[in-house]
C-alpha cells in the first residue's frame, strides 16, 4: 500500500488570543485538526482510521458509505479511498444536486447513488446495507459520519498527542476540552482516552437540537467500550437547527477568523467557538482555566456555506 497517511505529529496547538478569553483569565489551545492533511481534515481522519483497517483486514475492494450533499464525512472517505486504491460508492440524501463537494466526489472516483430523502430516513434500520452489499459484494460499509465504536477509538490517540505537544505553548497541563458534536463519536473517543489518563471533563458543543439523540450515542459508545457514562457534558451550540445560521454567527466568524488567524465554518467550529464564548462570559470557567479546543474541520463545506453567510452580512 501506498497511500500518504495523515500524521497526528504533524498537528500543531496553538495558543488562542481573542479579547472575551483575556478579559476572563480563561486559556485556550487549538488542537488544529484541520491542518493533518488537505483532503483528509479534521476529526475524519482519526474516525475513519480503525474502519480502513478494518476494511483492508477484510479484503474490501471498496467503502460504502452515506451522507448529504456537503458531506465532510463522504468528502474524507472518498478522498481516503483513492489513496488506499479502494472504489467508493456514496450513498447521498435529497436529489441530485451539483455541490462542490458532489464535484470534489467524483473527481476523487466515488460513485454516487442519489437516495432522495425518504429513502435516506431508511438508513436506520437494521438491513439498510444488505442490498448495497448484495449490489457491490465485497465492499465494506463505514457508518454514516465514520461513528461506531470503531470511529470513537481512532480519535482516543488525540489525547496522548496533546500532553506531547504542552511543552511547546509552555502548559504543564489543562482542565478540559471543548469541541463541536455531530454524532458525539469524536467526543465518545476523548472520553475513553481520558478515562485511561486525568479523567478531564469533556464538554461537546451540538452542532444540531439535542433531540437528534447525541446523548444516547455517546452513552451507548462508552457502555460498548467498557468506559463509565461519565466525564462529559453537551452544550446546545445549534442555534436553532443543524446548519442553520444567523448575523450573529457570521459576525463572530468573520471577527474570530480575523483576530485569531484560525479559519473556521459556520456548520460545527465556528458554533462550537461560539457556545464557548457565551461560557466564558457567563463564568462557567474559573479564572486560570485552560482548556483544548479541538478543530475538527470541515472546511471543505464551507464553500457552500459562503453565499448564505455574505448574504447575511449584507
Ligand atoms: C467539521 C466537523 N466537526 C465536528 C463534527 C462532529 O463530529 P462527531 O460526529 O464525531 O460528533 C463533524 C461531523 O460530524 C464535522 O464534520
Amino acid at each position: 500500500m501506498s497511500a500518504s497517511i495523515p500524521s497526528l505529529a504533524s498537528v500543531p496547538l496553538q495558543r488562542l488570543d481573542l479579547p472575551w478569553l483575556r478579559e476572563a483569565d480563561v486559556q485556550v489551545a487549538v488542537l488544529r485538526l484541520d491542518l493533518v492533511d488537505p483532503e483528509l481534515s479534521g476529526n475524519k481522519w482519526f474516525k475513519l482510521a480503525h474502519h480502513l483497517t478494518a476494511a483492508q483486514a477484510s479484503g474490501a475492494s471498496g467503502l460504502i458509505s452515506l451522507g448529504g450533499p456537503h458531506s465532510n464525512h463522504l468528502h474524507a472517505l472518498a478522498a481516503a479511498a483513492k489513496r488506499y486504491g479502494l472504489a467508493s460508492v456514496g450513498l447521498l440524501r435529497g436529489n441530485p444536486q451539483q455541490t462542490a463537494t458532489v464535484e470534489d466526489l467524483q473527481r476523487f472516483g466515488m460513485q454516487l447513488h442519489w437516495l432522495g430523502y425518504g429513502g435516506y430516513r431508511e438508513r436506520h434500520r437494521a438491513d439498510f446495507f444488505n442490498s448495497w452489499q448484495e449490489r457491490f459484494p465485497g465492499y465494506y460499509c463505514v457508518p454514516e459520519g465514520g461513528g461506531g465504536l470503531a470511529g470513537a477509538r481512532g480519535c482516543t490517540p488525540l489525547v496522548d498527542h496533546v500532553q506531547t505537544r504542552l511543552a511547546a505553548i509552555s502548559w504543564d497541563d489543562y482542565e478540559g476540552w471543548w469541541l463541536a458534536a455531530g454524532t458525539g463519536t469524536t467526543l465518545a473517543g476523548l472520553v475513553i482516552g481520558e478515562a485511561q489518563r486525568r479523567r478531564r471533563m469533556v464538554h461537546g458543543a451540538l452542532a444540531g437540537p439535542p433531540s437528534h439523540g447525541v446523548a444516547d450515542e455517546v452513552s451507548r459508545l462508552l457502555r460498548d467500550a467498557g468506559t463509565a457514562d461519565s466525564g462529559y457534558q453537551l452544550v446546545d451550540a445549534s442555534r436553532g437547527g443543524f446548519g442553520r445560521f444567523d448575523e450573529p454567527l457570521a459576525r463572530f466568524l468573520l471577527e474570530t477568523e480575523a483576530v485569531s488567524g484560525v479559519p473556521l465554518e459556520p456548520v460545527y467550529t465556528a458554533k462550537a467557538m461560539m457556545a464557548l464564548r457565551l461560557y466564558v462570559r457567563g463564568g462557567y470557567f474559573a479564572c486560570g482555566t485552560r482548556l483544548i479546543f479541538v478543530h475538527t474541520g470541515g472546511l471543505q463545506g464551507r464553500r457552500a456555506a459562503q453565499a448564505q453567510l455574505d448574504g447575511l452580512l449584507r
